[in-house]
C-alpha cells in the first residue's frame, strides 16, 4: 500500500516540486495546502501517513499546525523552513516533529529524511499498539490471578479491561458443554446473538475452531447466517478459546483496533492458554471447596449420628487395631476411651470374646457382616451385648473393620426369662397328670400333652388330626353342642364322655376356654379322666337311693306298726305326715328340714306301742289315771327313737310334737323357743288331721272347724307363722288324701 502524504507550503513552486519528486518515489501525495484550516481539514478525511509542513505560512502559523495534527491525529510531520534562528527552532522542537529540512534542500535529502520518518512513524504505531495489546493481556492476567471466581473474571474483563483494547467484545462461560453465562458488548447485535444462545446456536467458529485463537473475517459460507456475522465483517474479530485438557470453558470475541496484525495472534494465543488454566485451577479449587465443603457436611452428619447413637462403634485397622472409639457408656469399655485406640481386642477384652472377635474378622477379611453376642462382667452385673462386624473397605480393599455394639441386657434377661418360663411350661405340659390341649372352633387339634393322648389310648397327635376332635366325643353333634356353650360363655367346666381309640368311652371333666392368640381364636382346656370317680359316684347315687329306700320302708313299716295296734287311727300317721311336709314347703323350708319333719310325722305315734292295746280301743271317755297313761306316747316314742341313729333329730322332735307355745303341752310343758319349729309344724298338722277325721267318740269336725281352731289358737298354742302356712296350703287346694281315711272304725285322738 502506497504511502499517503500532505504538503503544506503556501509557495506553489516548492509544493509542486515536492508533489513531483515524492510522486516520483512511489508515494501518494493527498493533497497540497497553502492555509492552515485547509490543511486540518484534508488531514482528517485524508489520514495522511505523513505531513510535510512549512513553518511560515503566509496567513498562518505552520508550527501550531504541526501541534495539533500531531497530538489530534498522531500524523507525524517533518518541518521545512527557510527560517533557522534560535527561537524558530525552540519552537519547532517543543512539537516533537520526526525531522527538520533547511530551504533550499537537495531532493534526495528530502526523500532520505521522508523515509527515516515514515518508518519511523511505523515503528512507533507497531510499538503503541502492542503496548496496548500487552497492557490488556497483562491487566486480563492480573485479574484472572485476583478475581474470586470465573464469573469476577468474565464480569471485569468483559466489562473493564476488553474495552482498553477493544471497542466491542463478548465472553461466553460453559460449564458441562452448555454456556451458563455471558458478558456482551456487541452494541445492536448483542438481542440478535442473545436470542441465538438461547437456542443453543453456537457461533461455527466457536464449535469448529482447534486453535486456541483465531483471526475471523466473514469469508465463510458457514458465517453466512452467524449472528456475529456483522461484527467480524467489520474488519475482522478475534476469537478465544479456552481450553485445557480437553474442557472446553469458554470463549472470547473481540473486535481487535485497526493496526492489528494477525501475528499478534501469538501473544493473544499464549493469554488463551493462561486463561483455560485459570479456569482449570480455579474449577479444581471450586470441586476442592465443595469437596471440602462435602466432607466436612459428611463429617458433621456423621458426629451428628454418632451423637444420638445409643451404640457403641468401634472401627479396626487390618491387623485388628481399635483406630476408632463411640462408647457413650465408657464403662462397657472396660478401660478408658483414650487409652483403648491402638490397642488391640486381647489387651481389653476377656478371651472368649476375644475369640468371637477374631472369628468375625476373619469372615469380614472375606466380605462378610457377621453378627454375634458376647457378656461381659461389669461392676458384678452381667451385662449382654450384640455385634454386627463389617469389613471396612477402602477404595475397595479390606482395610479393617467396623463393629456396631449394642447392649441387650435387658431383652436378654428379658429372653433368658421366658426360656425359663417356656421350659417350665414345657415341663408342666409334658408331665402333669392332666390332659391339655389346644384346639380350633373349627375341631383342628393344635396341641396336646401325652396326657391327653393317654387318657384316650392314642400314641401321636397325629392320629387324632387324621379323625378330626369332634370324633373323640361319644355322640355326633355332641362337640358342637359343647362349642357353642364354650363360646356363649365364654369358660367351661362340663363332665362328658370321650371316645378312646379303642371305642371305649371315658367320662372326662373339661375345664376350657376361649381365648386369643397371635389374632387367632382358639380353645384351650384341661381334661382330667374322671371315669372311676363316675362309676363310683353313680353306684353311690344308686346305694344312696337304695339306703334311703330302704329307710323309708323301714319308716313306714315301723309306722305301720302303731296303726296295727289302733286300727282306729289308720291313716293318721300318713294324713299328718302329709300335710306337715305340705305347712314345710310353704314356708321355705330347706330340702333336709323337710325330710326331718317328713320322718317325724310318719313316727311321731309310735309311743303307742307302749300304751296298754285296751286304752288305746277303749271306746267313750277315758278316766283321768288312763289320759295321763296316754300322754306318755311322747315319751316313749322318744325313747324307742333315740336308739336309732337317725341324721335328724328325730327323737326330740317327736318327743315335742304334743308340747304348745303357751307350755300348756305335754310331757314337758314346755314353751315358745324351747319348742323345735318342725315341732311346732308337726304340733298344727296332727291337730288338723285328728279334728277333720271321724274318731268312734265323735265324728268328723271338718276342715273348716279344724282350721278355725287352730286360727283361735295362732301365737297362744301354735306357732302363727305355722299356721298362716297351713291356712295358705288349704287355700291352695291342699286335701287329706281319701285312701287314708278309713271312716266308721274306732278310733282316738292322741
Ligand atoms: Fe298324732
Ligand atoms: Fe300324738
Amino acid at each position: 500500500m502506497r504511502k499517503k502524504i500532505l504538503i503544506v507550503e503556501d509557495e506553489a513552486i516548492i509544493a509542486e516540486d515536492m508533489r513531483t519528486l515524492l510522486e516520483g518515489e512511489g508515494y501518494e501525495v493527498v493533497g497540497i495546502c497553502s492555509t492552515v484550516e485547509e490543511a486540518i481539514g484534508l488531514a482528517h478525511r485524508k489520514r495522511p501517513d505523513l505531513a510535510i509542513v512549512d513553518i511560515v505560512l503566509k496567513n498562518g502559523d505552520g508550527v501550531k499546525l504541526a501541534e495539533e495534527i500531531i497530538k489530534e491525529m498522531e500524523i507525524p510531520v517533518i518541518f521545512v523552513t527557510a527560517h533557522s534562528d534560535r527561537a524558530t527552532l525552540e519552537r519547532v522542537l517543543k512539537v516533537q516533529p520526526y525531522s527538520y529540512i533547511l530551504k533550499p534542500f537537495e531532493a534526495r535529502q528530502l526523500l532520505g529524511i521522508v523515509k527515516i520518518a515514515l518508518d519511523r512513524a511505523e515503528a512507533e504505531r507497531r510499538l503503541r499498539s502492542l503496548t496496548r495489546l500487552l497492557e490488556f493481556l497483562n491487566l486480563a492476567r492480573e485479574t484472572i490471578i485476583r478475581a474470586g471466581d470465573s464469573r469476577e473474571i468474565s464480569l471485569k474483563l468483559c466489562r473493564e479491561i476488553a474495552p482498553m483494547f477493544s471497542p466491542r467484545c463478548a465472553l461466553l462461560l460453559f460449564e458441562d458443554g452448555e454456556v451458563s453465562h455471558w458478558e456482551l458488548n456487541l452494541g445492536p447485535l448483542e438481542e440478535k446473538f442473545l436470542r441465538a444462545l438461547k437456542n443453543g446456536d453456537l457461533p461455527a467458529c466457536l464449535k469448529e475452531s482447534q486453535e486456541e485463537a483465531v483471526y475471523l473475517e466473514d469469508k465463510r459460507e458457514e458465517c453466512k447466517d452467524c449472528p456475529l456475522k456483522e461484527l467480524c465483517g467489520k474488519g475482522g474479530m478475534v476469537l478465544m478459546r479456552f481450553v485445557s485438557k480437553g474442557v472446553f470453558y469458554g470463549a472470547l470475541y473481540l473486535s481487535p483496533p485497526m493496526d492489528f496484525r494477525k501475528e499478534d495472534l501469538h501473544y493473544i494465543k499464549g493469554f488463551s492458554r493462561d486463561l483455560a488454566l485459570a479456569f482449570e485451577a480455579r474449577m479444581a479449587e471450586s470441586e476442592a471447596v465443595q469437596t471440602l465443603t462435602h466432607l466436612q457436611t459428611s463429617l458433621s452428619f456423621l458426629q451428628a449420628i454418632l451423637s444420638s447413637m445409643r451404640e457403641m462403634v468401634f472401627a479396626f485397622d487390618r491387623e485388628g487395631r481399635f483406630t476408632f472409639v463411640h462408647a457413650p457408656a465408657e464403662e462397657a469399655l472396660l478401660v478408658k476411651k483414650e487409652e483403648i485406640i491402638d490397642r488391640r481386642p486381647e489387651d481389653i477384652l476377656p478371651e472368649d470374646v476375644v475369640e468371637k472377635f477374631w472369628e468375625a474378622f476373619e469372615e469380614n477379611r472375606k466380605g462378610r457382616v457377621v453378627n454375634y453376642e458376647y457378656s461381659i462382667e461389669i461392676k458384678g452385673e452381667r451385662r449382654w451385648y450384640s455385634v454386627s462386624q463389617s469389613p471396612l473397605l477402602m477404595g475397595g480393599e479390606f482395610s479393617g473393620a467396623v463393629a456396631i455394639v449394642r447392649e441387650i441386657t435387658e431383652r436378654k434377661n428379658l429372653e433368658l426369662k421366658l426360656q425359663e418360663r417356656e421350659r417350665l411350661y414345657r415341663g408342666l405340659f409334658e408331665n402333669v397328670p392332666v390332659g391339655l390341649y389346644r384346639s380350633t372352633p373349627s375341631g383342628e387339634l393344635l396341641e396336646a400333652n401325652p396326657a391327653f393322648l393317654k387318657i384316650l389310648g392314642f400314641q401321636s397327635l397325629e392320629e387324632i388330626r387324621k379323625i378330626g376332635a369332634a370324633s373323640l366325643f361319644a355322640e355326633p353333634g355332641e362337640r358342637e353342642r359343647w362349642r357353642k356353650k364354650l363360646e356363649k360363655e365364654g369358660v367351661l367346666d362340663a363332665e362328658y364322655r370321650l371316645r378312646r381309640k379303642d371305642g371305649k368311652l371315658v367320662w372326662v371333666r373339661d375345664l376350657a376356654r376361649v381365648m386369643e392368640r397371635d389374632g387367632r381364636r382358639i380353645y384351650e382346656g384341661a381334661i382330667q379322666d374322671i371315669t372311676k370317680a363316675k362309676e363310683n359316684e353313680l353306684k353311690l347315687e344308686k346305694y344312696v337311693s337304695e339306703l334311703k329306700r330302704l329307710f323309708d320302708e323301714t319308716v313306714e313299716a315301723l309306722g305301720a306298726m302303731v296303726e296295727m295296734r289302733d286300727p282306729y287311727t289308720a291313716g293318721h300317721q300318713a294324713r299328718v305326715t302329709e300335710l306337715a311336709v305340705a305347712i314345710a314347703q310353704e314356708m321355705g323350708l330347706e330340702q333336709d328340714k323337710v325330710d326331718l319333719v317328713r320322718v317325724a310325722a310318719l313316727l311321731h305315734d309310735i309311743g303307742k306301742l307302749g300304751i296298754p292295746a285296751e286304752i288305746l280301743v277303749k271306746p267313750g271317755k277315758l278316766l283321768p289315771q288312763e289320759m295321763e297313761l296316754v300322754k306318755l306316747h311322747p315319751t316313749i316314742s322318744y325313747q324307742i327313737l333315740s336308739k336309732i341313729d337317725f341324721p335328724w333329730p328325730v327323737p326330740e322332735v317327736v318327743y315335742q310334737h304334743h308340747e304348745r307355745l303357751d307350755g300348756s303341752g305335754y310331757p314337758r310343758g314346755l314353751k315358745g323357743d324351747g319348742i323345735f319349729p318342725e315341732a311346732k309344724i308337726l304340733a298344727v298338722a296332727d291337730v288338723v288331721e285328728a279334728m277333720s277325721s271321724h274318731r268312734p267318740y265323735r265324728p268328723a269336725y271338718g276342715i273348716g272347724k279344724a282350721l278355725d281352731e287352730i286360727n283361735r289358737g295362732r301365737g297362744k298354742l301354735y306357732d302363727s307363722e305355722v299356721v298362716e302356712a297351713t291356712l295358705a296350703v288349704f287355700k291352695k287346694g291342699f286335701r287329706f288324701r281319701k285312701s287314708f281315711f278309713a271312716p266308721g272304725r274306732p278310733s282316738r285322738k292322741i
